[in-house]
């Protein structure tokens, strides 16, 4: 069995100008939230992912016809009446962002079966607080067999507390208090950019939301929801990796379509850590090494602190800094899985349970490494720009769930990066 890695020769200053890419995390819940609609919804400015493509054959499992022109990044899709209210359970497992169809079934269809999300590498991930919402207004829920199984005689508006500001919990009771009778207030609801376009999306199809990026939402239910388009927001992570890219490679970089707003953290700690960071235009961005890099330390938060999706990217710049950072990671209990990688390629970090210790080294190394996350693959890729020699990432699956066609964007910045082919042991005859 083959599976493709990339091979990075390292050490080239990264110049020139690199566009980003619509938000994966805007793109899924606002695909599940189309749900709640039977009519045509256009979606633009949708990357072409692993996990968008995993969104859609979610949708076609339940009813939705769906078509999507990748080049054109744009993506119709028509619920209809007839949807069914069971993805596959194969499918919702595959991706964790699955289960933002529940809030839209419930509403929509009053039952569902969903498979529960499985953990994954960065942590357990449950899901209490979507189920806590969506019981408050009204459904009934059980976990049998491994599924969540739902049904509700009609969702009511309600008052729900979130005990932490989850992003997915938030989207999946927003989505389906649209479509309730009354008046639904979520109060420490998560305030990231991607629920404020949530928002938007559903108050174009007819919703009446209020509030969306503050801690307390209000949702006032509707009869139903119609056709719409809309535009998908920047995807902010993204915009920091390329950043990063240009930082660590010792480049000159520009950034364009991003909302400077959404990346004040990172901004911030660029300025830190002695990078230059020049917002040349109003959506654009000069990143610029300037040949020193000092140790900082950095704490992730909820939006808007620092954003837990870029802390192992930030960690690799910290592994080149002078001098000793500390990394706290508060939002996932298990997000430090990039450590192992980086350590291969020379990097001198110590994990102490929430806290990661670097000790700033002057060079890092080319080594064969593997991916064990989305982000965590974003940072041994950045990694391997810096780096002496050539550095061999498999694993790369998890980077085309949520980078489009990154290595292309790059070669086109000056980066050396080619698609290799990794042989497995058996294949070579080797091993057990
Ligand atoms: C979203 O995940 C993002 N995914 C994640 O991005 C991101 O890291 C995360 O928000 C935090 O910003 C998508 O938007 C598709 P949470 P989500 O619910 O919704 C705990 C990436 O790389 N929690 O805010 O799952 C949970 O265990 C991905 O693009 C509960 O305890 O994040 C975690 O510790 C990775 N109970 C914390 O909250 C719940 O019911 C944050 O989770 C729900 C969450």
């Amino acid at each position: 069995m083959e599976s493709e890695t990339l091979i990075v020769q390292g050490g080239i200053p990264l110049r020139g100008r690199i566009r980003t890419k619509g938000s994966k995390n805007a793109s899924l819940p606002i695909m599940a939230a189309a749900l709640l609609s039977a009519e045509k919804i256009i979606l633009q400015g949708v990357p072409d992912l692993l996990d968008v493509q995993t969104m859609i054959a979610v949708l076609e499992s339940l009813g939705a016809a769906v078509r999507f022109r990748p080049r054109e990044e744009t993506i119709e899709i028509t619920p209809g009446s007839a949807l069914s209210c069971e993805p596959p359970p194969a499918l919702v497992q595959q991706m964790r962002a699955s289960f933002l169809v529940l809030g839209p079934l419930l509403a929509r269809c009053g039952k569902v079966r969903l498979s529960l999300p499985g953990g994954c590498a960065i942590g357990s991930r449950p899901v209490n607080l979507h189920l806590k919402g969506l019981s408050a207004m009204g459904a009934n829920l059980e976990v049998r067999g491994g599924c969540i199984e739902g049904e509700t005689g009609g969702l009511r508006g309600a008052r729900i507390y979130l005990d932490y500001p989850s992003v997915g919990a938030t989207e999946n009771i927003m989505a389906a208090a649209t479509l309730a009778r009354g008046t639904t207030i979520l109060e420490n609801a998560a305030l990231e950019p991607e629920i404020v376009d949530l928002a938007n999306f559903l108050n174009s199809m007819g919703a009446k939301i209020s509030g969306a990026g503050t801690t307390t939402i209000r949702i006032d239910g509707v009869e139903a929801l119609g056709a719409t388009k809309h535009t998908v927001i920047p995807d902010r992570i993204e915009a920091g990796t390329l950043m990063l890219s240009g930082v660590i490679s010792g480049g000159d970089i520009i950034v364009e379509n991003i909302v400077p707003d959404y990346l004040k953290p990172l901004l911030a700690k660029l300025r830190e850590v002695g990078a230059v960071v020049e917002e040349i235009e109003p959506t654009a961005i000069r990143v610029a090494s300037s040949g020193t890099l000092k140790a900082v330390d950095l704490k992730t938060l909820p939006y808007p602190g620092f954003p837990t999706d870029l802390q192992p990217q930030f960690m690799t710049l910290l592994a080149l800094a002078e001098g000793t950072s500390i990394v706290t990671e508060t939002v996932f209990e298990n997000r430090f899985r990039h450590v192992e990688g980086l350590s291969r390629l020379g990097a001198q970090i110590k994990v102490e349970g929430h806290h990661a210790i670097i000790q700033g080294t002057r060079m890092l190394t080319g080594a064969p490494v593997c991916a064990s996350d989305l982000r965590a693959g974003a940072a041994l890729l950045l990694a391997a720009l810096a780096a002496e020699g050539v550095t061999e990432i498999s694993g790369i699956v998890h980077l085309r769930r949520g980078y489009s066609r990154l290595e292309e964007r790059l070669s086109r910045l000056g980066a050396r990066i080619e698609i290799g082919r990794q042989v497995s042991d058996r294949a070579l005859g080797l091993g057990s």
